[in-house]
């Protein structure tokens, strides 16, 4: 059985060290301090990495009139990550990208230390797209030893991925609402095959009164239908040839919504009889289909609903989603 809800409250001393990172951002120190002729020729980008520097740019921004778009990632770029650069660069005057590892959104095994890195080739990107700021904290800059707050929306946490990954969306809305304190964005852009952390976001934004709007850009996949994750690279060639499979059944079971199939429990079904044969490697994480702004669990399908689902095939823990009604 996954993990319940109650696990947060047991994982919640956890104190937030972060060994293991440190590896990755003295490569930025490196890069910054000139040591890397590749990001030293990104010189119309400011490579920040001190969360008081990207305040003090962002009001000085303000002060001038100018508002922030702000994408937060955690780098490892795809196309996904360039759309949303791209989307987010027409929204304003100003674009921040941040790329951080966030330790707190890790659970304890999780790939933290394994989650991919090229922080050069990022930061390449990220000026290519136009980014004024890309901002690449440490984790102790963000984390204070003795960091104690955290910001949680348990009621739209609980399902779906809060279940295997019980402190995730706790981490994610602490870091997410930091990178609002201190860029005061006018808008983030974040991607849709994490729908339930843009939902969570949205109303994490919408109860405290941030001042942020939140944007969502679809999902960008590859030729044959698997979303683009930096977590793809986890995968083994015979893996990789079955992944497909994941979106191929979500759109199946939009077909036999849109014919008139309303029982959650038959969509379900559906899906995963196709996947017992056509992804063998896959091991079922969870599917569910819900309300796409609330995350409540769905029986029947009468209005709007999401089937979303996360697959592990092998290392990778693969996450897609389909609106069966809009
Ligand atoms: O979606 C992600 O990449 C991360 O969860 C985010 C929003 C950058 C927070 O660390």
């Amino acid at each position: 059985m996954p993990a319940s809800l109650g696990g947060v409250k047991a994982d919640m001393p956890r104190a937030p060290s972060f060994p293991g990172l440190f590896s990755f951002t003295s490569l930025v120190r490196a890069c910054i301090k000139g040591h890397s002729s590749t990001i030293s020729q990104y010189l119309d980008m400011q490579i920040l990495t001190n969360p008081q520097e990207l305040a003090a740019q962002c009001r000085a921004w303000h002060a001038q009139g100018e508002d922030i778009a702000l994408v937060p990632t955690m780098g490892y770029y795809h196309a996904g990550h360039e759309d949303l650069m791209v989307h987010a660069r027409g929204l304003a005057k100003r674009l921040v990208v941040s790329l951080f590892v966030n330790p707190a959104q890790f659970g304890p095994g999780e790939d933290l230390e394994a989650y991919p890195r090229n922080a050069e080739r990022d930061a390449a990107i990220a000026e290519s797209h136009g980014a004024d700021v890309l901002f690449m904290p440490e984790p102790g800059s963000m984390y204070a030893p003795d960091h104690a707050t955290w910001v949680e929306v348990p009621e739209l946490a609980k399902g779906l991925c809060g279940q295997s990954r019980p402190i995730h969306f706790r981490g994610v809305c602490t870091v997410v609402l930091k990178l609002f304190m201190l860029t005061r964005a006018d808008v983030a852009v974040f991607g849709q095959k994490d729908w339930q952390q843009q939902a969570i976001i949205r109303r994490m934004v919408r109860d405290l009164n941030v001042p942020t709007r939140i944007e969502a850009r679809p999902t960008v996949r590859e030729a044959d239908g698997l979303a683009l994750s930096s977590r793809n690279v986890y995968m083994t060639a015979a893996e990789r040839a079955q992944a497909p499979e994941i979106r191929a059944a979500l759109l199946y079971a939009q077909k036999l919504t849109q014919e008139g199939e309303t029982s959650a429990a038959l969509l379900r079904e559906a899906v995963l009889r196709r996947w017992a044969e056509r992804l063998p490697l896959g091991r079922l994480d969870y599917l569910s289909i819900v309300h796409p702004e609330s995350m409540a669990q769905l029986n029947e399908v009468n209005g709007p609903a999401l089937m979303a689902c996360a697959v592990r095939m092998g290392k990778a823990r693969l996450i897609d989603n389909i609106l069966l009604r809009s």
